[in-house]
């Protein structure tokens, strides 16, 4: 059942480029995002004022990168929140808002109580679902599955690249409609995304590069990664990654943020993992790498092909694809999915199913 693999997340993280495509073939028909089974008319998102995102865990990483995604692409401004924090602030709510909950399993405790928050404040809902049926599934007004099948490791990976596709999807959707892009960006987006599955392939060919790499690290007391906007979104999962599995404590920043205290945290060989697949933004994390470096830290970087100068502070880069600035996170998620994993697998744990979690967090 585990195909050859000798752990379900590995399988499941071979299982992306499928998860993805799947998903995007759901969404996409002729060149153009469909979003018919959902249910969102034209009308509906012509009005909505504000989205608000909740969800819990990594969903809600999901949720961090698509406020970077939507708000860029779209110009509605977004609010992200943990539904456990959301549900119990008494929420000021626009009425012409959305309240998208992300949930892999639908079942999630919080989130569900967050959704029907929403639901009794009179908001309309929209559940980005992969568990079909589930509570939320059933409760939100409207429902945009993922289509990444059964996910049986606890750590999340092909349903958190699934529930990117639906954010990007969404947000391609909603701009055009709000005319907020041309036809000719539409169809650029759109050809973009259809790449993604024989990208994130390409990431994971680096895999034994990564063991290698990890295998080092499998006694590190503290790891730190940093990045900005849509690098700091995807640091938030590396980092939940390597805790949930690994064990290590580990903490992510944004990038600017670490002169601000944590830098007295870096010790000699710490690791700090950089994300900087956002070009805009990159010499900027460059110069917080070479600060931490100049404090001992041992580093790594994540960043496009082409952004070769990084070898001159970094120990040890990966790089990804080039693709569209908004779509990074579901290529740079994968090396630190690997490096969670392989550290977890050297420190000879149990990476399918980590000390004191469920797959589906019930209870409050
Ligand atoms: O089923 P959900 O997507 O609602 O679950 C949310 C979180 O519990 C989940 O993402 C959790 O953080 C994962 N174990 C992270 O890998």
């Amino acid at each position: 059942e585990k195909a050859g693999f000798e752990h379900f997340m590995m399988k499941e993280i071979h299982e992306q480029p499928k998860a993805v495509s799947d998903t995007i073939n759901s969404l996409v028909s002729d060149g153009r995002i469909n979003l018919d089974n959902v249910g969102l008319s034209d009308e509906v998102i012509k009005n909505i004022s504000q989205i608000y995102i909740v969800a819990c865990g990594s969903a809600y990483h999901v949720g961090v990168t698509a406020q970077y995604v939507i708000e860029d692409l779209t110009r509605i401004p977004v609010r992200v929140e943990i539904a456990s924090e959301f549900r119990y602030r008494k929420p000021l709510l626009d009425k012409n808002g959305l309240v998208i909950i992300i949930s892999q399993s639908g079942e999630t405790a919080d989130s569900l109580a967050a959704l029907r928050e929403a639901k009794n404040l009179g908001v309309r809902t929209l559940g980005i679902v992969n568990v079909v049926g589930s509570s939320i599934a059933r409760e939100a007004d409207d429902v945009l599955y993922t289509l990444a099948g059964p996910e049986i490791a606890v750590a999340t990976t092909k349903a958190y690249s699934a529930q990117l596709i639906a954010c990007y999807a969404l947000a391609i959707h909603f701009a055009k409609v709000r005319e907020q892009i041309d036809d000719n960006e539409y169809k650029n987006l759109i050809d973009e995304l259809l790449t993604l599955p024989d990208k994130i392939s390409k990431v994971l060919d680096d895999k034994e590069r990564i063991q290698w790499f990890a295998s080092k690290f499998a006694n590190a007391k503290d790891v730190f990664f940093i990045g900005r906007g849509i690098d700091y979104s995807i640091s938030l999962e590396g980092s939940l990654k390597m805790k949930e599995i690994s064990y290590i404590h580990s903490e992510a920043y944004a990038a600017g943020e670490l002169k601000h205290g944590t830098i007295s945290l870096i010790e000699d060989g710490t690791l700090v993992i950089g994300v900087l697949t956002q070009q805009d933004l990159y010499e900027k994390t460059l110069s917080n790498m070479v600060e931490v470096k100049s404090r001992g830290a041992y580093l790594m970087g994540i960043t496009n092909y082409g952004n070769y100068n990084i070898e001159d502070t970094v120990d040890f880069t990966v790089y990804i694809p080039k693709t569209d600035k908004h779509f990074t996170a579901s290529l740079a998620v994968v090396p630190l999915q690997l490096m969670g994993y392989y550290i977890s697998v050297a420190r000879g744990l149990d990476v399918d199913k980590p000390r004191n979690l469920a797959k589906s967090v019930t209870v409050e």
